[in-house]
């Protein structure tokens, strides 16, 4: 793999300084930058526009357990068992306790959640025991998030958003100390260079490595990638977490079809119109991996269906009107027709690896939000759980850079530069693949189930591609070397470990096997073997 994706020139470069730079600008990156601002100069740059995340798509809402019948410890206890043995224990501590202040503070910046005589009202997803999910505008959860966190970083003078910036590379100093990151401007065509004091990635997930996933176009894993080129560890690439009920119409997207449809009564059922969880714990509220692959399973035999009659007409149009809405502009009304679903790939466990403060193994370099992993969702996040995690990890990064002390800015000449700069631009692409090959291959041996010999197979595909790759300087020669370079590492974690956990699911192993299992991947691309470390648990 090569250290960068494509040649760049130092000095031929447009430098640009911040004290704190943010990558991405869903609900981690903007709340992030947003806590940042009260004690920093903050540039955010994303890659898109500033709406454009997988934030904005969220539907079921935020998992928060302020309601009067629940609590901290309840959802900690929730949170792992959906998790598979896998949770570090800490982390999902953190998240469930200092949740509540942190969506206190989205409330106080204006976000509307729906309210029921005047008091907060909580839905019911998977695998949680309470009623527990915050939700806005019925079905726009993540439309009133974003919208809110918009507004206030444009209040904020001391955040200076950049739209249009693909991030490329990371740049780091002889000791491997991360000082910025190399930048590609889309409306220009040109690299710019930005230097800060801390660096942190909140670029999100990656499910357009798959052939259907619920995730918008600018998920491609590309913070992970720069960050694992630059030395960053991953850990527990294995875990994809693929939603069980998208819509599914041909020549239509995979549109999400909230799990808080089934939180309030909606029935999974077949071709013959019987549902078929009836007889597995939790029935259409079992976690989340589980009746993703009683869905996948019961298709061998047709299509599945969801059924919106047991919420009946009124409570359907008031709590999800976008869903709702979404059907009808593809000709089907919710109301009166069982809506055709099948599973899609929806969120990455798995990430660059950090603490419980976002810091990683470089120095200067930290993550959080979907790019992240912490160890908070384990095997199997826990639905609603993403949205806080962003706010609740994304807060303790500004505490712990504040923590850390004056920091001196990073000068220009302390960038290591491209030595490759030549050799690179030589390289030929003798076996083009496209990005619907990549997306295909995933899907097909790197999905739901897996099995020894696909993965093998689909490793040594990868590998090919990636060898015979040449990029160019564009975002999609860029985004699919990014897809590439991380279809590897999620097909590598998943080939070594042999055993099935929570939403990886080996045919050829498929029992969970805890005595060997539960410890954590990690690779790094200074070896490409994956190694492991333990989970952290209460004494
Ligand atoms: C959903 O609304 O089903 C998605 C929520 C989530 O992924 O947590």
């Amino acid at each position: 793999m090569k250290r960068y994706l494509i040649p760049w020139d130092k000095d031929n470069m447009e430098v640009f300084s911040t004290e704190v730079l943010i990558l991405g600008s869903g609900i981690a990156g903007l709340y992030t930058a947003i806590k940042a601002s009260e004690h920093f100069q903050v540039t955010v740059l994303t890659k898109k526009k500033i709406e454009e995340s997988n934030t904005g798509h969220a539907q079921g809402g935020i998992a928060v357990a302020m309601d009067l019948d629940d609590s901290p410890a309840l959802h900690y206890e929730d949170t792992l068992s959906a998790g598979a043995g896998l949770c570090d224990h800490e982390s999902v501590k953190t998240l469930a306790e200092e949740g509540q202040a942190r969506v206190r503070e989205l409330i106080e910046m204006g976000a509307h959640f729906d309210r029921s005589n005047g008091v907060l009202a909580f839905t019911r997803e998977a695998a949680h025991s309470r009623r527990r999910i915050l939700h806005a505008r019925g079905d726009a959860t993540g439309w009133e998030i974003e919208r809110t966190l918009v507004e206030e970083t444009r209040r904020q003078k001391g955040i200076l958003v950049k739209e249009g910036r693909f991030v490329v590379d990371l740049l780091e100093n002889r000791s491997g100390d991360v000082l910025g990151v190399l930048i590609f401007v889309t409306e220009t065509g040109k690299l710019e260079a930005y230097l800060a004091k801390a660096v942190i990635m909140a670029t999100g997930g990656l499910g357009q490595l798959f052939g259907f996933t619920t995730n918008p176009d600018v998920a491609t894993g590309d913070g992970i990638a720069a960050a694992y080129r630059a030395g960053a560890e991953l850990m527990d690439m294995e875990f994809v977490q693929f939603h069980p009920t998208a819509l599914v119409l041909p020549g239509f997207p995979r549109f999400l079809i909230s799990e808080a449809v089934r939180g309030e009564g909606a029935y999974l059922i077949n071709k013959n119109g019987k549902r078929f969880m009836e007889n597995i714990p939790g029935k259409e509220l079992a976690p989340r991996d589980i009746v993703a692959r009683a869905i996948w399973k019961e298709m061998n035999s047709g299509p599945v269906y969801l059924d919106f009659k047991p919420i009946g007409e009124k409570h359907s149009l008031n709590r999800f009107p976008k869903i709702r809405q979404t059907c009808l502009e593809y000709g089907l009304d919710v109301l009166n027709t069982p809506v055709p679903i099948a599973p899609a790939a929806h969120y990455m466990m798995g990430g660059i690896r950090t603490n419980i403060d976002g810091e990683t193994n470089l120095t200067n370099l930290y993550a959080c939000g979907e790019c992240a992993c912490n160890g908070v969702h384990g095997a199997n996040r826990l639905a609603s759980n993403s949205l806080l995690d962003g706010l609740v990890f994304g807060a303790r990064i500004v505490e712990k850079i504040l923590a850390a002390g004056k920091r001196e800015m990073p000068v220009w000449k302390d960038v290591l530069a491209n030595q490759l700069l030549n050799a690179e631009a030589g390289s030929k692409k003798t076996e083009p693949a496209s990005r619907e090959d990549l997306q295909h291959l995933m899907w097909d041996m790197v999905g739901i189930i897996r099995e020894q010999d696909g993965l093998k197979k689909a490793g040594r595909i990868l590998e090919t591609w990636e060898e015979n790759n040449k990029t160019e300087m564009n975002v999609e020669d860029m985004e699919f070397a990014n897809m590439l370079c991380i279809g590897l590492a999620i097909d590598r974690a998943a080939l070594a470990r042999r055993e099935s956990r929570g939403a990886h699911y080996r045919l050829d192993y498929p029992e969970r096997a805890d005595r060997i299992w539960r410890k954590h991947s990690v690779q790094s691309e200074e070896d490409v073997n994956v190694t492991y470390i333990s989970i952290t648990e209460d004494n």
